[in-house]
């Protein structure tokens, strides 16, 4: 009988993609998906650790997973990503949960199938866990689970050291791959009718720095020679390293959505400082004025962060004013989270979690205010929207304009991975509701 996976995934969408790898590396074994948790014989646990909650979220389900795991003797239990990846994780890991049968972190996750291998010609469990990056992989393993939208890792790994960020701990130093490699990806995606693409990086404008051939508009303009219809997207851009040549070339190119994610994290100067972001928040406010100088029609989202170790009512006043001074159209807010090994967590004045809290709340009541009043733009107006998928629930196809804003519409056709011109008619929530004409 064919064997069954399932992958369980925590954080971003670098997170997401890393599990279409690991899906990859499990059907090249012949193995296939499982619905239920029960019925999977190897399920795999691909963690996050950005922030504590993400980490509290894994280690639960991973304690769940015990009794399951009884009623199922053959069942084999694998953790890997970030989490695995900090000092001591691997240790702590199977002190706390004997049961794991398999533990690998971010650089070695390319060689899960051969931990598998490894784990099933013996009894005892397999714990690897490199100290080092791996070695850049360029062929697409993935198991893709996302069309018609696909992403595309162009680089690996963290240079900046923002000091209240663990990511440069666990994912290593920046790695690009080759743009040959990239470019041959994206077009083979495109080929099997893919529409959009999404690079990956954490910091894309970095791109190239460490082996020097490609700038990132280079990358960018190349992906885009060819010529026909679809939508490139890129995330993470560091406003430090965001600049004119690459506003340039999304003006330059109808596949670049006139979309950026620009994370500031706080609109103190001071905060920032601290945090290393190596910018101000004059510096970043004029990146979105010569952005929007530039394309006029381009809209911006972003990360904001409450409650930096010392930030006080005047900082975070700050990051409000600077929230209504660039206008996002969406923002991720986070509350900040103390993550050991980084600098930030040994500095003095922990902000206490009510203040947090109240700040929190205060900040999403303003991003909130700020999309829904983008909503009421959109009024009368027809876009394009990418559809995506199909809600049965609500009997509605959904799918995301340019700027990543979802659009639920009827049609007696199947619309998975059309481009459709829809009608908005109810901009009154986050999200849309329309009509298209089914000519
Ligand atoms: N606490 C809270 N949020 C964090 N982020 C990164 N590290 C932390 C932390 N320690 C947020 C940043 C980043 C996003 C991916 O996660 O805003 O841009
Ligand atoms: Fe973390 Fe800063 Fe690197 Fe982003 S740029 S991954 S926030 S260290």
């Amino acid at each position: 009988m064919e064997k069954k996976y399932r992958i369980v995934t925590y954080g971003c969408q670098m997170n997401v993609h890393e599990s279409e790898k690991l899906a990859g590396i499990l059907h090249a074994r012949g193995y296939a998906e499982a619905a239920p948790e029960e019925e999977a014989d190897i399920v795999v646990f691909n963690t996050c650790c950005i922030r504590e909650n993400a980490e509290n979220h894994a280690y639960g389900n991973i304690g769940a997973l015990k009794k399951v795991k009884k009623a199922h003797p053959g069942m084999l239990i694998a953790v890997g990503g970030c989490m695995t990846q900090q000092a001591g994780a691997a240790e702590k890991l199977r002190k706390k949960f004997p049961f794991v049968d398999i533990v690998f972190g971010t650089h070695n996750l390319e060689e899960f199938g051969a931990l598998l291998d490894r784990k099933l010609g013996r009894k005892k469990a397999v714990v690897d866990v490199w100290e080092k990056e791996g070695e850049v992989r360029e062929e697409d393993i993935s198991f893709r689970t996302s069309y018609p939208n696909a992403w595309v890792n162009i680089m690996y790994g963290c240079n900046n050291f923002c000091s209240y960020c663990i990511v440069p701990y666990v994912r290593g130093r920046e790695r690009s791959r080759a743009a040959s490699a990239v470019v041959a990806e994206v077009n083979g995606l495109l080929d099997a009718g893919y529409k959009e693409i999404t690079l990956l990086g954490q910091n894309v404008n970095s791109y190239g720095n460490d082996c020097g051939e490609v700038s990132f508009p280079q990358l960018l303009r190349k992906i885009c020679a060819r010529d026909e219809k679809f939508r490139l997207r890129f995330m993470t851009s560091n406003p430090k390293d965001f600049g004119e040549e690459l506003v340039r070339t999304i003006a330059d190119n109808p596949q670049l959505c006139r979309f950026v994610h620009l994370p500031v994290q706080a609109g103190s100067d001071r905060i920032l400082r601290l945090m290393n972001r190596k910018y101000t928040a004059k510096e970043y406010l004029e990146k979105v004025e010569m952005l929007r100088r530039i394309i006029p029609d381009c809209q911006l989202s972003t990360d904001i962060m409450v409650g930096f170790p010392t930030e006080t009512e005047e900082d975070f006043r700050a990051t409000l004013d600077l929230v209504r001074a660039a206008d996002f159209s969406a923002a991720f807010t986070f509350v900040y989270s103390r993550r050991s090994g980084t600098v930030a967590a040994d500095m003095e004045g922990q902000i206490p979690e009510e203040v947090q809290k109240e700040r929190i709340m205060r900040l999403v009541e303003l991003v909130n205010a700020q999309t829904r009043e983008k909503s009421q733009a959109y009024r009368g107006k027809t876009i394009e929207i990418l559809c995506e998928d199909y809600d049965a629930k609500k009997g509605l196809y959904l799918g995301r304009d340019e700027y990543g804003r979802m659009g639920y519409f009827a049609s007696g056709r199947d619309r998975i991975g059309q481009f459709v011109q829809m009608r908005v008619t109810d901009a009154s929530g986050i999200s849309l509701q329309g009509e298209i004409s089914e000519g």
